[in-house]
């Protein structure tokens, strides 16, 4: 049990063995009495993904890797050393810091929507690696009215100040029912500050930045600004397929 404690964030080796010392952790209802008792014996016929323990009174979903989708809201930073505002893992629970979840990928300070986090270097490494093009689609509101030849350069190509490679959008749809100034952009890398850019670079400006999909996840419209949530295991399946990942 102090193995799977520890693994999923509750505190170092020691402390893990506290809580079961002190008969504050419990399986399937009953109270675990000993440190080094078996969890996966504990969980019996229950299958994975299903395994969950309690501590105090807190449910807690036995992950072997960590995968959670946030809302991220306008100011905070997605470092985990932040500089101006504070950091996205302010936003998640204990365990999940403690076990040193990052975001896939970065958003500005002031851009809002999906954001990943995993403990999960591969999956991290291959969705924010342009090799294999995760889109990821973002809705922009500009300054200006979005002009139709915007919307053809961006396709095309354009260049941008950190390489000599044109940068491509995948799909540029104005929304015209949002107001003329909004677009949905579609991208297949993640460059720093890769939308503004573009959009700069077509003279245009990014008043409002959100980012509403990432390769096969949409953002849920039930999670509030902050707001945070597991993925199921269908959503899981799905992203790492994505990236061939079983
Ligand atoms: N592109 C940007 O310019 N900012 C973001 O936060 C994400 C993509």
């Amino acid at each position: 049990m102090e193995d799977a404690l520890h693994g999923q964030g509750f505190g170092s080796r020691r402390e893990c063995r506290g809580l079961v010392r002190l008969g504050r952790v419990s399986v399937a209802g009953v109270v675990v009495e000993d440190p080094d008792s078996d969890f996966a014996a504990l969980m019996g016929p229950v299958a994975l993904p299903d395994w969950a323990f309690t501590v105090d009174n807190l449910t807690w979903p036995y992950r072997k890797r960590a995968l959670v989708m946030l809302h991220k809201p306008a100011g905070h930073e997605c470092s985990l050393k932040p500089r101006h505002h504070p950091s996205v893992m302010s936003l998640l629970p204990t365990p999940l810091r403690l076990r040193g979840l990052q975001p896939i990928g970065r958003l500005d300070e002031d851009t809002t929507g999906l954001l990943l986090l995993t403990d999960d270097g591969e999956l991290n490494h291959r969705l924010t690696s342009p090799k294999w093009h995760a889109a990821k689609v973002y809705r922009a509101v500009c300054r200006h009215a979005w002009a139709s030849e915007a919307t053809q350069r961006l396709l095309k190509g354009v260049v941008l100040d950190d390489g000599p490679q044109a940068v491509q959008a995948l799909a540029v749809e104005p929304l015209d029912h949002s107001g003329e100034n909004t677009v949905l952009l579609t991208l297949g890398e993640g460059r720093y500050h890769q939308v503004k850019r573009m959009v700069a670079a077509v003279g245009n400006r990014v008043d409002a930045l959100h980012r509403l999909r990432m390769s096969t996840l949409e953002l849920d419209p039930n999670l509030e600004p902050s707001q945070w949530r597991w993925l199921t295991a269908e959503e899981e399946g799905a992203l790492r397929a994505s990236v061939r990942l079983d």
